[in-house]
């Protein structure tokens, strides 16, 4: 019985490079997204993903879609956007967006999956935030805000589901060279590409741990940041502003 995996956000950038490199492997992928010309030219280059268009703020259309897609053994959650919210422009409703899509999405994902992995007490939920959700970073309060919700999430159930026979992990990007960061302007370390991001991710999986956090050296500045005092926090964030 091969293994069955559905992957949301999978039209383009990480997603899309998980999902070529798991259908390789031999598994069958369910590919979802907004939009459904990229998942078709997915499905129709490689015979083990089939599309399944969904926009993941539709917590309905999520639910239906789980309830028609069987059993699903790891669920990786990689929908999601990135939009500025600068302070001197904060903007309520770029916020909300950034909210429904990365935390609201997700949530919608899980809460869709849950009853049926708890029932058969297999599954393996991963979901993917960010390193900008270690601490609020500058011009990115919405989305510092949503990852850090995701982080949590990610933190509550892996405890709450300890001894169900699921299995939770969080992913934490640094910067990946794909549609999402070609908008930024501000230079990137440790730039690296979707496809390098997927073989790490695929890596971890693999592996004991619950973090999967990438690039390494980039992960461990950001995990550093997390444990400074807040007088240095700022002086450093101060700095990465031009200030
Ligand atoms: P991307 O923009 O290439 O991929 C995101 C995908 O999610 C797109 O295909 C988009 O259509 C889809 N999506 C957006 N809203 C959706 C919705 N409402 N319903 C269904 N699908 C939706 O970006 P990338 O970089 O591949 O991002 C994947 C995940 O990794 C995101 O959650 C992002 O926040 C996260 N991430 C990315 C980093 C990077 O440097 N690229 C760094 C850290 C985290």
């Amino acid at each position: 019985m091969s293994e069955r995996i559905w992957i949301t956000g999978a039209g383009s950038g990480i997603g899309e490079a998980l999902a070529i490199a798991i259908a390789g492997r031999g598994a069958s992928v369910i590919a979802s997204g907004r939009r459904a010309a990229p998942l078709k030219a997915l499905e129709q280059r490689h015979p083990a993903i089939s599309a399944l268009p969904l926009d993941v703020t539709d917590a309905e259309a999520v639910t239906r879609a789980v309830a028609g897609m069987g059993r699903v053994d790891t669920a990786i959650l990689c929908a999601g956007t990135y939009l500025p919210t600068p302070g001197q422009s904060f903007d309520a409703a770029t916020v909300r967006g950034l909210m429904e899509t990365n935390l609201m999405g997700t949530v919608h994902c899980v809460a869709a999956l849950l009853p049926g992995m708890l029932a058969r007490r297999a599954g393996r939920l991963v979901l993917v935030a960010s390193v900008a959700g270690y601490r609020g970073l500058p011009t990115a309060a919405g989305y510092s805000a949503s990852k850090a919700a995701v982080i949590a999430l990610a933190e509550s159930l892996k405890t709450d589901l300890e001894g169900s026979g699921l299995r939770v992990n969080l992913v934490n990007p640094g910067f990946v060279d794909t549609p999402l960061t070609r908008q930024n302007s501000f230079p990137m370390p440790d730039l690296i590409s979707a496809e390098a991001a997927a073989a790490t991710i695929l890596r971890g999986l693999a592996g004991r741990r619950f973090e999967i956090a990438f690039p390494a050296r980039f992960a461990a500045v950001m995990k550093l940041l997390r444990l400074l005092p807040d007088r240095a926090f700022f002086a450093v964030m101060n700095k990465v502003a031009g200030r």
